[in-house]
């Protein structure tokens, strides 16, 4: 367990975690796949057979959830599927760039030190991508790569029943996260992608969702693309000294 250095608490550095990637490389242990785990925004087409996805899900599935009551519910899409609900987001969003998500995943006003961490992730992005600080039409175009998952072969969205409350919300996250580590398990990378919900009409229409069921999130799933500028990006984290508080364990 080489990366948190017991002294300063400070988790791995961005080297190691940098080092822990290597595109199209299996994790072969859970510490491999946790730092190996990043969110990628340029994929190869190559394509993910089902029997990985439905092994991968079953994997992450083992999550747990208030009483084991399982709330996911995943629609995975491949080939003219994906490609259609692909174009009806980005006909949704072009036609209603404003449109009001059906939960807010953000605060509607943001403060510190959030707005600060926020800032910072899209200038390291954008900053990789060569797009500027006044380039809006770059950034558009780059935020609208989350309706196309990234050229991913394969989209996953999750939903959930509507009557589910806050505490399920909580399972799935652990959920989704064991998805993002199981396909690490198979070479494969992921993106956690929010954006999708704001043209959820569109989403809801394309996947037919009964008004019973609320769109969660979505996830592009396949093989990053090593030559990407924008794969390169390392996300910092906060020390731990910066977020935990320990007590009774005497003095450091
Ligand atoms: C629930 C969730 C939703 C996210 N939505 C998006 C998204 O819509 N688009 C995107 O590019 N990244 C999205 N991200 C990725 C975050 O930006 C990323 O996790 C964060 O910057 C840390 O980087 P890392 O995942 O590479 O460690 C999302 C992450 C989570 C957990």
């Amino acid at each position: 367990m080489p990366m948190i250095d017991p002294t300063s608490g400070a988790l791995v550095s961005p080297e190691v975690a940098a080092s822990a990637f290597v595109a199209g490389r299996a994790a072969s242990g859970l510490v491999d796949a946790m730092l190996s785990r990043r969110s990628v925004r340029a994929f190869k087409s190559d394509p993910v057979p089902r029997e990985v996805i439905a092994d991968m899900l079953a994997l992450a599935s083992r999550a747990p959830s208030g009483t084991n009551i399982q709330p996911w519910r995943v629609h995975v899409l491949t080939g003219a599927p994906l490609e259609s609900l692909k174009q009806a987001m980005l006909a949704s969003a072009a036609r209603a760039p404003e449109a009001k998500p059906p939960y807010n995943y953000y605060p509607v006003k943001w403060f510190e030190p959030f707005l600060s961490r926020r800032r910072a992730l899209g200038w390291d992005l954008y900053g990789l991508l060569g797009i500027g600080k006044a380039d809006r039409a770059r950034m558009a175009e780059q935020h609208a790569r989350n309706f196309l998952f990234f050229d991913a072969p394969v989209g996953l969205v999750f939903t959930i029943a509507r009557d589910l409350e806050l505490g399920s919300w909580l399972d799935y996250g652990m959920f989704m996260q064991n998805v993002m580590l199981a396909a690490r398990a198979w070479g494969l990378d992921t993106c956690p992608q929010a954006a999708i919900v704001y043209p959820h009409e569109a989403v809801r229409r394309e996947l037919e969702l009964p008004d019973d069921e609320s769109l969660v999130c979505g996830m592009a799933l396949g093989y990053a693309r090593a030559d990407a500028p924008e794969n390169t990006l390392v996300t910092p984290r906060e020390p731990v000294s910066g977020f935990a508080a320990f007590r009774g364990f005497g003095p450091t």
